[in-house]
């Protein structure tokens, strides 16, 4: 049997402490190798920017080089969507037929290891490998082990004495500030490629990265249909006269919250009524991702126009206020390419031919008689939105 080490992280940049924390564990429990696992795109993180997989791939592959035993598993980079634990240890198994495994921890994972998404499969897959850092209580680790244990986990605690103390996300904004304290943190190869690719600079609301990064988060089809109204937001700009450049990154970023569920808010500290106005309003979770969206563009993407954010909240239901923006965002999502459909062709036309009124009234309608005829609630925001369009027209 080989005894391989499972290490995942963000490792967002990957630092010396990880590398210790590695060499002690590989050493203190007689591992034949450790296999890093950069995280794809883990559930808890939709509100934190993380760099590309290909840079956190490169830079743990500068930081790996010239360690003995000492492997990258890139399974969660390739994957889009969400990705688990659970679902990347039987593809690690696939690779690494012969192999005992032991996941790496440190305490703070540790405790809240049980919620993890299918923790009972990582625990039949897996020992559990308990990280004890300088500061941790003993007190803490223990009833973190004995949990553990009850579960049925096995579980071995290993000490890392004056294991570095320093966070991936200091060093970023160490980066950030031009602050050189802490790059002796990193591995020099490490800080050779962030310097050279220009990491965790300013990079907020950079186009090519949130096209990328939303390559990465969202389905396929939905990913195909966000350039989609990116393109025909920039259109519609271009023909009603707003800012273009405004239009397709509001228009690119209008669904990037589209894949987070409700009850992920519990990791930004919010749940789905805070974006409820009143009971009865007709806010549904399915409309989530307008509200959501523009959380999402502002903390993981750095967007700080509040034009473009408004135009993303607003999408999902329109508003009592809409400005060109919000028009033609709400609208491109209907017009853009890849939508197939009667309704579609239809609004298409109208838009063209009569304007943005008459399409949003069309579109309004539209809502109104599907969710009617569902005896679904109606947003209380489109209704309102319906209304002023039809006061304005006969005013
Ligand atoms: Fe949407
Ligand atoms: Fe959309």
């Amino acid at each position: 049997m080989i005894k391989a080490g499972i290490y995942g992280g963000t490792f967002d940049p990957v630092h010396k402490g990880h590398i210790k924390c590695a060499e002690e564990v590989k050493k203190a429990l007689s591992l034949d190798k450790i296999i890093f696992v950069p995280a794809g795109n883990p559930p808890h993180k939709f509100a934190n920017p993380i760099s590309l997989g290909r840079d956190r791939h490169n830079m743990l592959k500068a930081a790996v080089s010239g360690h003995e035993g000492f492997e990258i598993c890139d399974a969660e980079l390739l994957r889009t969507g969400y990705t688990f634990t659970a679902d990347t240890l039987p593809e690690i198994e696939k690779r690494c037929p012969g192999h005992e495994f032991y996941y790496i921890m440190g305490s703070d994972a540790a405790a809240g290891f049980l919620n993890w998404y299918k923790a009972e499969s990582i625990i039949a897959r897996c020992r559990l490998v308990l990280v004890e850092r300088p500061g941790d209580a003993q007190s803490d680790i223990d009833a973190i082990e004995k949990a553990l244990r009850a579960a049925g986990a096995g579980t071995l605690v290993i000490k890392v004495e004056g294991l570095i103390d320093v966070s991936s996300s200091e060093i970023r904004r160490c980066v950030r500030e031009r602050d050189e304290g802490l790059l002796d943190r990193l591995p020099a190869g490490v800080a050779q490629y962030i310097a050279a690719n220009g990491l965790y600079r300013e990079g907020a609301g950079d186009e090519e990265f949130i096209r990328a990064d939303l390559e990465r988060i969202l389905k396929p089809e939905r990913f195909v249909h966000s350039l989609g109204v990116a393109e025909e937001a920039e259109r519609l700009a271009v023909r009603f006269g707003a800012d273009p450049d405004k239009a397709r990154l509001a228009g690119l970023l209008h669904d990037c919250a589209k894949n987070v569920k409700a009850e992920q808010l519990r990791w930004i500290g919010m749940k789905l009524e805070d974006f409820a106005l009143t009971a009865g309003d007709g806010f549904r979770e399915k409309l989530l991702h307008g509200p959501l969206g523009a959380i999402v563009a502002e903390k993981r993407y750095g967007i700080r126009d509040p034009e473009i954010l408004d135009a993303v909240r607003k999408h999902t239901t329109g508003d009592y206020e809409m400005s060109l923006l919000d028009d033609i965002i709400f609208l491109a999502d209907y017009t853009e390419k890849n939508r197939k459909g009667a309704f579609f062709e239809e609004i298409r036309v109208i838009l063209d031919e009569w304007g943005i009124r008459k399409a949003e009234l069309f579109a309004a309608n539209e809502l109104l008689v599907r969710f009617a005829s569902n005896n679904a609630p109606v947003n209380i925001r489109t209704v309102i939105m319906r209304n002023r369009i039809i006061e304005e027209m006969n005013g």
